[in-house]
Formats: structure tokens, sequence, C-alpha cells
């Protein structure tokens, strides 16, 4: 943990030089673990997330990030009590329908992924609306995981694969990378290049598994609600220092 809250630091421009990466993924962690040192319920955690995501999304758009994707629900996190499942579920409804304005006012295209039928009538409705009223939006694209899982998303990939094949729909020998990639949530979107994790968790937790194969990893040790600009800046910074070479030889 760094100590600052996010809001007392400055808005700074992410990073100096041409390496910003195209598509950053967030794996927002802490929430629960931020209420609890103050001695909150995990619902207040989970709405000081929400506000992290919103800083958060407004300095992507600042620095240049083209894509951005956050993990907001994940398949497991259906195995949380009703109470907290409940809780996520109507803080994402509030978000999406009073957020909308905002994010067309920046430029931002928001998108689902994941398995959203699951969530009822009211949010799928919440979420349609605000996919399309956010269409138009060129400045950034933000993705929000929800239901999601990468080992379901590939499951669903091959099931429809196989489907097609065998209806005679398409040819088992035309299955490229670029095919497979075709029928993935994330069809027509570009790889992640980098990967955030916060809270000091280490791992991937099923998300973006096959797009994630060339991704950087930044794992930041501050607790998702204390994120902003300066956190995205510092692992935006450590992205440009790396040297990426998908497997080829150091020059
Ligand atoms: C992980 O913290 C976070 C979540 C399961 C939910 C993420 C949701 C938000 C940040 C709010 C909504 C987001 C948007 C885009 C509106 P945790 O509960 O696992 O924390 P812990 O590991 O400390 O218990």
């Amino acid at each position: 943990m760094d100590g600052m809250s996010a809001a007392a630091k400055p808005a700074t421009a992410v990073v100096a030089g041409s390496k910003v990466p195209r598509h950053v993924g967030i794996i927002m962690d802490g929430n629960g673990r931020w209420a609890a040192a103050r001695g909150l319920p995990r619902a207040l955690g989970h709405k000081a997330g929400a506000e992290a995501a919103r800083r958060t999304i407004e300095a992507a758009g600042e620095a240049g990030i083209g894509w951005l994707t956050l993990f907001a629900f994940s398949s497991e996190n259906w195995r949380r009590p009703a109470d907290e499942v409940q809780d996520l579920t109507l803080l994402l409804r509030h978000y999406l329908s009073h957020e909308v304005s905002r994010l067309v006012k920046e430029g931002v295209r928001l998108r689902v992924i994941g398995e959203r039928e699951r969530f009822g009538p009211d949010l799928l409705r919440a979420i349609l609306r605000a996919e399309e009223a956010t269409e138009g939006g060129t400045r950034l694209n933000l993705n929000v995981a929800l239901s999601y899982g990468g080992r379901a998303e590939i499951v669903t990939a091959a099931r429809e694969i196989a489907r097609r094949a065998a209806a005679g729909r398409l040819d088992p020998e035309s299955v490229d990378e670029e095919c497979f990639g075709s029928f993935l949530g994330t069809a027509g979107m570009p790889d992640p290049d980098l990967i955030i994790r916060t809270s000091g968790e280490q791992r991937l937790s099923n998300f973006l598994l096959w797009q994630s194969a060339y991704a950087e990893f930044v794992f930041q040790d501050v607790l998702w609600p204390d994120y902003g600009a300066s956190h995205l800046a510092a692992a935006c910074g450590e992205y440009a220092r790396r040297d990426r070479r998908y497997g080829a030889r150091a020059a």
C-alpha cells in the first residue's frame, strides 16, 4: 500500500512517450479488504470501487489508451453470499443507468462481455440501453466483464464451432487462431497489451485467458478503491520499460 489516497494525488498524464498500451485489462481486487480495514460493510467497499472505476476510465481516456477492460464480476462471484451478489448487481445497475451521460460526454463506448443473461431482465435492459447510448463513442472503448470467465468463453466458442461444423456450415480445416478468436466475446477487439491486478494478489483468476497470451502483467500493491490516475500511470510506465518479444530472440 502506498499510503496516499488516490483522490489526493494529481491526475498525472499516464506515460510520456509513445509506448502507451493500446488495450489495458484490470482485475479490480481488494474492495472487501478496503472496507474491512475501515470497519465498513463490503457493499461500501464495492461502492468505493465503482468510484475508482470512474476515475480510472477518465484517466485511461486522457492517456490515450484505446481499450480498457474491467473485470467487475467473475463467473465464480456467483458463489458469494446472496446479499453480496445482490449488492453488486444493484451497484452495477445504478452505475449503468447513471453513468451513461458522463460516458457519452467523455467519448466512451461501453460494451459488456460475459454471460449477461444470468443477471435477469432488469440489468439486461440497463446493459442494452447503455451499449446503445454509447455506441458513437470513439475516444475510449470500455469493456465491462460481467459474469465473465475465460474458460467458459472458450468452451462456448468451441461448442459453437463444433455445432457449425456438424451442420456443415463451417469447414474444420478453416479453424485457425483468427477464426477461433472471432467466436469469443472480444471478437474484433485487440488483445490486451497490459493486465493489471490490484491488492497484491498475483493470479489471472480466469480473466481473458485466450486474449492475454502475450500480455505484460503488472501487480500493484494498492486496494482497488484507492486506485486512480497515478497508479495507472505507474503501471503504464512499467509496461513502457518492458521489452516485448513475442517469443523472438532479443535484438
Ligand atoms: C474484488 O474485490 C472486486 C469485485 C468482486 C467487484 C468489482 C466491482 C467493482 C469495482 C464495482 C463496479 C465496477 C464498475 C465498472 C461499475 P473483493 O470483494 O474480491 O475484495 P477482497 O479480495 O478484498 O475481499
